[in-house]
């Protein structure tokens, strides 16, 4: 059977960006490499149609097939709906049922954009790194949470909490990825001071010691990885840390290379039966509403977020440096949407003609 793929472009630049996407799709479908591709709605626009911003219909398919695909929820037309149906509400629901608890989010510069960041040159040239973060346990969600009050004052409480099962996973699935890359893994936490630090550092090295000893496994405390993070990133391959630390660490890491509207990303459950992982890819940025309708958005978030799935879901690394070489062409033609221009006095293309110019790429 041909892989399959649920696409859910969603709001806002969600569908500008997604249809560049499907030429991309349909550019390998003309090569030989056919997709099974379904299209569903998901945030406001399943609102809009269905009062709920994410069907059990739709959940169900995406539970199906081998990979979803989603653009981006949201915009101000949905601000003051009901909690319980805001668009985000689709996206959160996707996680939560699909159980994806590895969030990949990688910080690669493409040359062409080196001058971009806002680092030195020779600190961003030729990044190439992956951070993992854990994205369904820890402070975010630990018991006891809540506002209360205590001796006259009222205290905010949230708690850190994993269990070695969440922990083991987690390591398994960036293990998994080292080997794919650079067989080179580096654990972050704060070990020093708390106690779900001192069970991560101990199960992430028992994880590496019996099921991958092939792979370089160091540890860092969380802090000082942020400061090696921003002084020589490229001394780190993949980097593995908890649901807080990775949020602000993914964050850094990704502002290293330039804009947002570059960056892919993917979350990742268990192997299903087919051996593939439960895995959705969406690009990092959301709906922009600023600049949606108007033809400006960038979509190489969402084709590398494609690429993500060509490499992690469908084994097709060659298909995903095909997509990547094609992206880092058109960046080194000095081709930008006007995210990428900063001061710069040049013109910038439309969405629809960098999505053509990247196809066009693609067939060199
Ligand atoms: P945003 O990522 O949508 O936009 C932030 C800024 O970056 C805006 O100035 C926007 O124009 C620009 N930008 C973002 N993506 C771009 C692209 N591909 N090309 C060019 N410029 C791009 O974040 P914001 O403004 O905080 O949120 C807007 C809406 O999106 C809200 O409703 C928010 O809840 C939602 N959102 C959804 C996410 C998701 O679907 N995963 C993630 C983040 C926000
Ligand atoms: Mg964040």
């Amino acid at each position: 059977a041909n892989p399959s793929l649920l696409i859910l472009p969603g709001d806002g630049i969600g569908p500008e960006v997604m249809a560049e996407v499907r030429k991309v799709i349909d550019w390998f479908g003309s090569q030989g490499t056919p997709f099974d591709v379904s299209e569903d709605l998901v945030g406001g626009a399943a609102y809009d149609a269905h009062g709920t911003p994410l069907t059990d219909a739709t959940m169900a398919k995406a539970q199906e097939v081998d990979a979803v695909l989603l653009g981006a929820v949201g915009g101000p037309k949905y601000d003051d709906l009901d909690f319980s149906v805001k668009p985000e509400r689709g996206l959160l629901r996707l996680r939560k049922e699909m159980d994806l608890f590895a969030n990949l989010r990688p910080a690669q510069c493409f040359d062409a954009l080196a001058d971009f960041s806002s680092l030195k040159k020779d600190v961003v040239a030729g990044l190439d790194i992956m951070i993992v973060r854990e994205l369904t346990s820890g402070v975010y969600f630990g018991e006891p949470r809540g506002i209360v009050t205590e001796n006259n004052e009222r205290v905010g409480i949230n708690t850190q909490r994993y269990t070695e099962s969440e922990i083991e996973r987690v390591a398994r699935s960036a293990f998994e990825l080292a080997r794919k890359r650079g067989n080179k893994l580096c654990s972050m936490e704060k070990a020093n001071v708390m106690e779900s630090g001192i069970l991560w550092r101990e199960v992430v090295q028992r994880v590496g010691d019996e099921e991958y000893p092939d792979v370089e496994l160091s540890h860092m405390y969380a802090d000082a990885g942020a400061m090696q993070l921003t002084r020589w990133p490229k001394q780190f391959d993949v980097i593995v840390t908890d649901n807080l630390f990775g949020d602000l660490l993914s964050d850094l890491a990704a502002m290293l290379t330039g804009s947002l509207g570059m960056l892919p990303s993917a979350s990742l459950g268990l192997p299903m039966a087919n051996g593939r992982p439960k895995a959705m890819y969406e690009p990092v940025h959301g709906s922009a509403p600023d600049i949606a309708g108007q033809g400006k958005a960038n979509p190489i978030a969402c084709i590398l977020s494609f690429a993500m799935a060509l490499r992690y879901s469908f084994d097709m690394g060659e298909a995903a440096d095909r997509v990547e070489a094609a992206v880092e062409k058109v960046l080194a033609d000095g081709l930008r949407t006007a995210d990428l221009l900063g001061e710069e006095g040049r013109a910038p293309v439309s969405t629809s003609d960098m999505g053509d110019a990247i196809v066009a790429a693609l067939a060199d």
